[in-house]
């Protein structure tokens, strides 16, 4: 297949390139760069020995999408584009809204005109909001989110299913992914956060690589094995092959499954997985909880592995090491 992908050059759509390339798609690339630079799918073009046809165009940029499906024949589309901060989207709603929401109008209005019928798209486990239970099945209760960028995906989930009621031909797939960390084998691409990083496994990596002090463990008083937050971490190139699996489920309306591991692991585990996998110290100390944080969060993937034959193969090991090849490597990311 011929798969757009939107914020493809952003860290977890850099992978996807590269797991669709192994899997035989041809790819095209659009993105804005707002949280990104073109050097991660040149590094990608290094990887897969081919070029990637890449457009610095805003997604919701409607001349410029229908430019894209006029000069390819695009049978399915990756929708990455979006803002993802948690605690900026609580300074910055309505950028929020208007980027994630806006652009996805957009999307879809020129996927009408090109009559282009699939659609993947990145959703969030944050849509679950405090969850009832673990692990989350998809039938889960959703909504509740506590930050605007949780609701822009629960929004535009809301969305998408609209579209789908509207346009029975329509073949939408939204993803719920998990937490996401860890980076392809060569250590050439990877995330990059802008500023402080807001998720663990950064905090983690650049307080080993010395560019922070040490790491505040957000709570240790949660209701879990160590005191700290459990969460679903899932290596992204487990996840970029969900996107492979994905695209071969060939069925009209719009289906939801969650991309994670089904083993939560806690902050503490993580930290002490980083330093004894790698041999390097990751001071912390404990802090306040952060605000709106959960216990515990991880995913039932069976769903996943049922229908899409998809499961996670990259363990705990696979994911700190990864995470600092990439880093060490690259201590300034894509700047060096
Ligand atoms: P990222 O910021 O690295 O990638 C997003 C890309 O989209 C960036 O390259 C950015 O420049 C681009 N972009 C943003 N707005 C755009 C626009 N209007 N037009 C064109 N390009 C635009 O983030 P990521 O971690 O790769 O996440 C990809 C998607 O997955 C996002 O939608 C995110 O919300 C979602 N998601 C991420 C996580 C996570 O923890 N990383 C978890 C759940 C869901
Ligand atoms: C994980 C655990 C923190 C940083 C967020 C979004 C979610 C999704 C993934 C996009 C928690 C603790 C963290 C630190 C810490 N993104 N922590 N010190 O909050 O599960 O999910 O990213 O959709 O929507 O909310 O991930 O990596 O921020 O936190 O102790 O410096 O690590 O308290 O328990 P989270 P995270």
């Amino acid at each position: 297949m011929k798969v757009l992908l939107t914020g493809g050059a952003g860290y977890i759509g850099s992978h996807t390139i590269v797991e669709m390339h192994e899997a035989g798609h041809e790819v095209v690339v659009v993105d804005n760069f707002s949280n990104s630079s073109p050097k991660s799918v040149a590094r990608v073009e290094k990887i897969i020995g081919k070029k990637v046809p890449l457009y610095e165009a805003d997604v919701a940029d409607e001349a410029a999408m229908d430019r894209i499906f006029a000069e390819h024949k695009i049978d399915a589309v990756v929708h990455f584009a979006g803002y993802k901060a948690v605690g900026e989207s609580v300074s910055k709603p309505v950028e929020y809204y208007e980027n994630n929401i806006g652009s996805t109008l957009t999307l879809l209005k020129a996927m009408k005109k090109a009559g282009c019928k699939k659609l993947i798209f990145s959703s969030s486990a944050t849509v679950y909001g405090a969850p009832e239970k673990c692990p989350i099945t998809e039938d889960s209760p959703t909504g509740n989110c506590s930050n605007p960028y949780g609701w822009t995906k629960y929004m535009i989930e809301v969305i998408l299913k609209d579209y789908c009621v509207a346009d029975p031909d329509m073949q939408v797939v939204l993803l719920r992914y998990f937490n996401p960390v860890g980076a392809h084998k060569s250590g050439t691409i990877g995330e990059m956060p802008n500023g402080i990083p807001n998720n663990l496994m950064p905090f983690i990596t650049q307080v080993a690589v010395g560019k922070r002090k040490e790491l505040a463990v957000f709570g240790n008083d949660y209701p879990t094995h160590d005191g700290t937050g459990v969460r679903d971490f899932i290596h992204v190139v487990d996840l970029a092959r969900g996107h492979v699996a994905a695209l071969n489920f060939d069925k009209k309306g719009a289906e939801v499954f969650n991309l994670g591991t089904g083993t939560g692991y806690s902050v503490l585990d993580m930290v002490k997985a980083f330093s004894e996998v790698n041999g390097v110290p990751v001071p912390y100390r404990i802090a306040e909880r952060r605000p709106g944080d959960i216990a515990t969060c991880y995913a039932d993937p069976a769903k996943s592995l049922a229908v899409l034959g998809w499961k996670a193969t990259h363990g705990l090991e696979d994911m700190v090491r990864d995470s600092w090849r990439w880093q060490s490597q690259n201590p300034n990311g894509y700047e060096d």
